[in-house]
């Protein structure tokens, strides 16, 4: 055998596990005397198990009220889990003793109701992102916008003002779309230990329930808005980042979803021209986005010899305003490095 069909077939075996799709495991992992959360990287970022003595799987928004109740009536120590644990900090591990206790919501997806004439779609918090955006589009409906990686429930999305880009009307913060919020919190024994609320826009609650890291009660119901259906245009545009902290603005007014890919090392900028377009217009409606996608990061051997990594570093600018702040935010952008492999789609 050559050298150079060895080399092929290493290649070929190496790369091979990486890039086949898994179905992700179950976050959390019981046997009998304890249970075990783990993120999707397979490690919290403080190097520590994450446990808890039990777990509940409600399945509709009064199991998950008895769940609530269960932990205060017991002063159990509880976090809601979802089926993805896409946080990369330990948001959703509980104070770890004796009385740590999971509440899951991957059993809690079953509800998309939406309501045509107002424009409106009321979903349980454990329903992936993915179904509801099926689920309407199927509808004649699109939400207005969304973030980036799909791998999440609207529970997660809502707690941690998860975004797409945007600073156009309300801006891309997925939870500026949210109408009304149910939270289950803790009660008082005469209430059954916990009750339900419900939150609109008008409520002095409102905005804290939102994006609330987990920490303000279970969201069971939230309804959000949506628009009729629209298709999207993409061009990306590699380009110089000649004066990019000047076209960033231009770039943002111009484009209801634009964004940057920034390669401060190599002096290239990708401006994303992204805006709505008619539903005839040509195409599949199937956004390809590549940094989600499994690939092999191919480092040319001169790099990798001197000990550089100069090719795998850029910064993602998403644009998001919302009703309260306009900002800039540098969102790492994760999925150009060579930690692809762990994303299963
Ligand atoms: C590959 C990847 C790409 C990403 N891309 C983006 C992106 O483009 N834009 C962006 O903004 N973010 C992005 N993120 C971050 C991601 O949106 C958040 O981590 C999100 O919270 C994950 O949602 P989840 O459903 O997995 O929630 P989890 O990670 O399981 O939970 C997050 C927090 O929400 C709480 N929570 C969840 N459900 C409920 C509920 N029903 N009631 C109360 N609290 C609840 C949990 O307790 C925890 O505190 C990305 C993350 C990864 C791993
Ligand atoms: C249960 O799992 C924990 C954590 O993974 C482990 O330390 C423990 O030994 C296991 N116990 C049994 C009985 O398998
Ligand atoms: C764990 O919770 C389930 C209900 O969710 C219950 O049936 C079971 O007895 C509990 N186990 C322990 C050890 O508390
Ligand atoms: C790409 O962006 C640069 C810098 O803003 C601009 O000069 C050029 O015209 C753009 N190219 C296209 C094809 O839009
Ligand atoms: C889309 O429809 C509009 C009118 O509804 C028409 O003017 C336009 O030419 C159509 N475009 C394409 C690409 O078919």
């Amino acid at each position: 055998m050559s050298n150079t069909s060895y080399y092929f077939i290493l290649w070929i075996l190496c790369i091979v596990p990486l890039i086949h799709s898994l179905t992700p495991k179950s976050p959390i992992q019981c046997n009998k005397t304890i249970c075990t959360l783990e993120n999707s990287y397979g490690t919290w970022n403080d190097r520590k198990t994450c446990y808890a003595l039990n777990v509940t799987y409600p399945t509709t928004e009064q199991q998950l009220r008895l769940a609530v109740s269960h932990v205060v009536q017991n002063n159990l120590k509880a976090k809601i889990v979802t089926k993805f644990s896409h946080t990369i900090p330990t948001l959703s591990c509980p104070l770890q003793n004796n009385h740590a206790f999971f509440i899951s919501t991957e059993k809690y997806d079953s509800g998309i109701e939406i309501d045509a004439e107002n424009l409106a779609v009321t979903v349980d918090s454990g329903v992936k992102l993915r179904e509801l955006i099926d689920e309407v589009e199927k509808n004649g409906f699109s939400l207005v916008n969304a973030p980036y990686w799909e791998g999440v429930t609207i529970g997660g999305v809502i707690s941690t003002g998860a975004h797409g880009s945007s600073w156009w009307g309300k801006g891309g913060a997925f939870h500026e779309q949210v109408l009304e919020i149910s939270v289950v919190v803790p009660a008082s024994k005469s209430e059954g230990y916990a009750k339900i609320l419900r939150l609109d826009s008008h409520h002095p609650l409102f905005n804290a329930a939102k994006v609330s890291l987990g920490v303000l009660g279970a969201i069971s119901k939230v309804k959000l808005s949506l628009e009729h259906r629209f298709k999207r245009s993409i061009t990306f545009n590699f380009t110089d980042d000649n004066d990019i902290e000047n076209v960033y603005m231009d770039h943002a007014n111009k484009y209801e979803f634009a964004d940057i890919t920034w390669y401060p090392s190599r002096h290239t900028a990708v401006y994303r021209y992204d805006f709505r377009a008619p539903l005839n217009a040509s195409g599949d409606g199937v956004f390809d986005f590549i940094g989600f996608q499994a690939n092999s990061i191919l480092v040319p051997e001169s790099v990798r010899g001197a000990g550089v990594n100069v090719e795998l570093h850029s910064i993602m600018l998403n644009l998001i305003s919302t009703s309260r702040h306009t900002s800039f935010d540098p969102w790492p952008n994760l999925f150009s490095v060579s930690t692809n492999y762990i994303l299963v789609k």
